[in-house]
C-alpha cells in the first residue's frame, strides 16, 4: 500500500491529486493545506471523478499533519505562486516562512518519505528544506529539470514539426533565468539536435531563441494566466519524480538535488542528471560539459548562492 501526501492542495497540488488517482501511482492520497476546506473539497471532489474513471485510489483532505503520518512521498507545493511582473525569487521571503513550517510538519510525522519540493525559488527552498528538515539529502529533491526539459522539447517539436516523444533534451542548472538549455546533449529521432543545425533545418538563432523561451518557460504562461502560475506541467513532471521512486525505476531525470563536489559544486541544491530508484537520488551523473556549457552552469550556480545567502539573512538558521 503505497501513500502520498501533497502538502498544498492549490493549483499543483490538486493536479498531482487527480493525476496521481487516474494512474494509480499510489493506492492513497492525502491533501493536506492550511486551507482545509481546499483540501477536503478537492478531495472529494477527485474521489468522486473515480467512480467516472474506475481508479481505485483513496483520497482524503486535511490541515492536521498527523494524517500524512506514513507517507511513502510527499510532494510540496505549499506557497505562494508569481504574478506577471515577478520573477520566482521575489517570492523568497513569503515561501521561506511557509517551507519552515511544512519542515517541521514532516520532520515530526513523516521523517522516512521521499520528499519532492516544487515551491519556488526552487533551488532554495528544496535545500531550505533539507536543512530545516535535517532529512536525508539523497530523500529531498526537488522538481525543475523536468519541467524545463519539457519545454525545451516541446518548442523544438513544434518548431521541427516532430512528435514530442522523438525529443530527448536535458535542462540543468538552476530553475531561474539561468537555467542552462543544452542543445549539444539534445537529439531528434535519435539524431543530434546539433546535425540538424548543420544541415539547415533550425538556424543557430532561432535555436537561441528557442533556448531563451525554455528559459522564460515559466513567466510566458505567467502572463497569460494573470493570477497564478504554470500547474499542467508541473504536476505532470512531480509525479514522474515520485513514480521514479514508488516503482524503483531507475531513471535518469534532471533534479534539483543536494551537490557535493559533483561538477565541482559543494553544498549547494541545483538541477543535474540524476538516476532516482527506490532510494531516493541514487546517482549524480557527471555529464561532459564543454568550456561555454561549464561556464553558463557555474553562472547558474552563482545565482542559486546569491539567492541562499539572501535566504540566510531572513533566516538566521539557515546560516
Ligand atoms: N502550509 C500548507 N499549505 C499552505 C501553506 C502552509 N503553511 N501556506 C500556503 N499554503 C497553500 C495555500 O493555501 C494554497 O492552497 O499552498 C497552496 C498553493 O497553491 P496555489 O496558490 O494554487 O499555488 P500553485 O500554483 O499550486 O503553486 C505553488 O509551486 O511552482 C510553485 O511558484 C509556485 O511557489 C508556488 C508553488
Amino acid at each position: 500500500m503505497k501513500k502520498i501526501s501533497l502538502i498544498g492542495a492549490g493549483q499543483i497540488g490538486g493536479t498531482l491529486a487527480h493525476l496521481i488517482g487516474t494512474k494509480e501511482v499510489a493506492d492513497e492520497v492525502v491533501l493536506f493545506d492550511v486551507a482545509s476546506g481546499i483540501a477536503k473539497g478537492k478531495a472529494l471532489d477527485i474521489a468522486q471523478s473515480s467512480s467516472v474513471d474506475g481508479f481505485n485510489v483513496k483520497f482524503s483532505g486535511t490541515d492536521n499533519y498527523e494524517d500524512i503520518k506514513d507517507s511513502d512521498v510527499i510532494i510540496i507545493t505549499a506557497g505562494v505562486p508569481r504574478k506577471p511582473g515577478m520573477s520566482r525569487d521575489d517570492l523568497l521571503g513569503i515561501n521561506l516562512k511557509i517551507i519552515k513550517q511544512v519542515a517541521e510538519g514532516i520532520k515530526k510525522n513523516a521523517p522516512n518519505a521521499f520528499v519532492i519540493c516544487i515551491t519556488n525559488p526552487l533551488d532554495v527552498m528544496v535545500m531550505a528544506f533539507q536543512k530545516f528538515s535535517g532529512l536525508p539529502a539523497n530523500k529531498v529533491v526537488g522538481m525543475a529539470g523536468i519541467l524545463d526539459s519539457s519545454r525545451f522539447k516541446l518548442f523544438l517539436s513544434l518548431e521541427l514539426n516532430v512528435p514530442v516523444k522523438e525529443i530527448e533534451a536535458m535542462v540543468m542548472g538552476g530553475h531561474g533565468d539561468t537555467m542552462v538549455p543544452l542543445p549539444r546533449f539534445t537529439k531528434v529521432s535519435g539524431k543530434p539536435l546539433l546535425d540538424l543545425v548543420k544541415e539547415g533545418k533550425i538556424s543557430p538563432e532561432r535555436l537561441e531563441e528557442i533556448n531563451q523561451r525554455t528559459r522564460d518557460g515559466g513567466a510566458e504562461i505567467v502572463k497569460y494566466l494573470e493570477k497564478g502560475s504554470a500547474f499542467y506541467a508541473p504536476a505532470a513532471s512531480g509525479v514522474q519524480m515520485a513514480e521514479a521512486y514508488l516503482k524503483d525505476e531507475k531513471k535518469l531525470l534532471p533534479c534539483a538535488v543536494h551537490l557535493n563536489g559533483e561538477y565541482g559544486v559543494s553544498n549547494v541544491y541545483a538541477g543535474v542528471p540524476v538516476i532516482i530508484g527506490k532510494d531516493g537520488v541514487e546517482k549524480i551523473e557527471q555529464i561532459d560539459l564543454d568550456e561555454k556549457e561549464k561556464k553558463e552552469f557555474m553562472h547558474s550556480i552563482d545565482a542559486v548562492k546569491a539567492l541562499w545567502e539572501a535566504a540566510s539573512k531572513i533566516d538566521p538558521d539557515l546560516s
